[in-house]
């Protein structure tokens, strides 16, 4: 008798790779094997790893370490993803029970590289060092989500930022047609999803290579999907904001009230370093097309302190911006030199004590600017789309359209299963979430 091919697989890094994941374990599952929940159960470990900042990247070193010792057990590892890509071969030097490497550039070969596997081969690679036009496509997709499904709509990236991995993790930026968008946006809503969330490095990037639509129009068309109703999209590049996309969001409803848009820094001279291509005075030009739209839409944005050559007076800038600005949300990162990039050749001046005060002078701010802004949502009726429950709490857990979590109770009898909406009025607000009650 064969025996049951059984796979475990942890994700580490963005919602690309989470959505990536997806794929992997439809493709995997459609090739015979059934995932289970425990590292110990399994034949293959997978792990599908991130290497934007080097913590990240130590993860899966620290997982493969606190596993190995299963592998006299006769398993098998994999590497997926940005560390797989990024280190190659030498993950094999650095752990030589894995035996399989592959970045995501060539996860179409997964099948393939499934069979060699099974024949005992112990050094299988999918390198992709941004040659592959290709995009990974699969009808196999396991969605692991209940609520949001997720579509890729462009991967890779060819901006090359001075501090970034990912043009070199993720190979080359190519767009799905938009034919194959709205299919599988029309299959998501016969699956009974109502939410959708469209994806990319830089999703704005999107160039549709039918030539049919391009960004804003492929957003209006997927939010007029039947069934579906809300669309979000991330991450958005500052360089190919476009005033159509703020003019979809008014024209289409479905289109949520939020856009993340990572400016990095608040100082031009800093972003000139990291190679950004676009100004502080660019930057919030778009701000403000989006501050004037009809709809009241929330922003968001990503900032790297200590970049090398930073100077406590860009630092101020980017603190000045972000009064400007006030975000509803910040994801605050300190520099971190990474392997390949440009970046790592200019001089690290900026002590990490230094980089670390940055960072906490910045979150401090930002709370401060949370708090506000969250206040001013009390009073107000906001839909709500149910994403789970705090049963220690009594409370439903769930997301507004401008992407704030909202905790609420309800008087009704039955809780409202993930994927429900209800209106809830807003009865309270802390830096990072809303309190309310199900208007009945
Ligand atoms: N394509 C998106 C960003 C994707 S990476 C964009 O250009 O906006 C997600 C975030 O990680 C980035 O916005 C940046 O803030 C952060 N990041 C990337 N490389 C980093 C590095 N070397 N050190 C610290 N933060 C980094
Ligand atoms: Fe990295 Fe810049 Fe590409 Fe974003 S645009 S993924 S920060 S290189
Ligand atoms: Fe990490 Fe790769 Fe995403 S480096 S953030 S998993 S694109």
């Amino acid at each position: 008798m064969a025996t049951e091919k059984t796979f475990y697989l942890e994700t580490f890094g963005c919602q690309m790779n989470a959505h990536d994941s997806e794929k992997v374990i439809g493709t995997l599952v459609h090739e015979g094997y059934r995932q289970v929940e425990l590292e110990q159960d399994a034949g293959l470990i997978l792990y599908n790893t991130c290497s934007i900042r080097d913590k990240a990247e130590q993860k899966v070193f620290n997982r493969l370490n606190d596993h190995k010792k299963l592998y006299k057990a006769g398993k098998r590892f994999g590497v997926l993803g940005c560390v797989a890509q990024q280190e190659g071969e030498k993950i094999f030097e650095r752990a030589p029970y894995v035996s399989l490497v592959s970045g995501s550039a060539s996860y179409r070969k997964l099948p393939e590289m499934l069979a060699r596997l099974e024949d005992g081969e112990t050094r299988i690679t999918g390198l992709d060092d941004r040659q592959t036009e290709e995009t990974f496509e699969t009808e196999f997709t396991s969605r692991q989500n209940p609520y949001r499904g997720y579509i890729t709509i462009i991967e890779g990236c060819d901006k090359f930022c001075a501090y970034c991995v990912v043009p070199y993790t993720r190979g080359k930026e190519r767009s799905r047609s938009s034919s194959s968008v709205l299919a599988e946006a029309r299959r998501i809503a016969d699956q009974g999803y109502t939410e959708i969330q469209l994806l990319g490095q830089n999703v704005n990037s999107y160039r549709d290579p039918e030539g049919k639509l391009n960004f804003a129009e492929l957003l209006a068309a997927v939010g007029q999907v039947s069934g579906i109703r809300r669309v979000r999209f991330t991450t958005s590049h500052p360089r190919d904001f476009t005033r159509d996309i703020v003019a979809a969001i008014d024209a289409v409803p479905t289109l949520c009230d939020h856009v993340h848009l990572p400016v990095q820094s608040g100082s031009s001279r800093v972003l000139k370093m990291m190679a950004r291509e676009y100004t502080r005075e660019w930057y919030l030009e778009r701000i403000g097309w989006l501050k004037a739209a009809k709809r009241p839409i929330s922003l968001s944005t990503d900032i790297i302190v200590g970049f090398p050559g930073e100077t406590a007076d860009d630092f101020i800038q980017t603190m000045d911006l972000l009064q400007e600005v006030e975000y509803d949300c910040v994801f605050g990162f300190k520099y971190s030199a990474r392997p390949n990039t440009p970046a790592l050749t200019m001089i690290d001046t900026i002590p990490e004590a230094e980089k670390a005060q940055r960072l906490q002078v910045l979150l401090d701010r930002q709370r401060e600017i949370q708090r506000i802004n969250y206040s001013r949502q009390i009073g107000n009726i906001v839909e709500v789309m149910v994403e789970g429950m705090n049963p220690g709490r009594g409370q439903i857990i769930g997301r507004s359209s401008q992407n704030k979590p909202v905790n609420f109770t309800s008087s009704a009898l039955i809780a409202p299963a993930p994927g429900a909406y209800r209106q809830v009025r807003i009865t309270g607000a802390f830096p990072n979430s809303l309190l309310g009650e199900a208007v009945q």
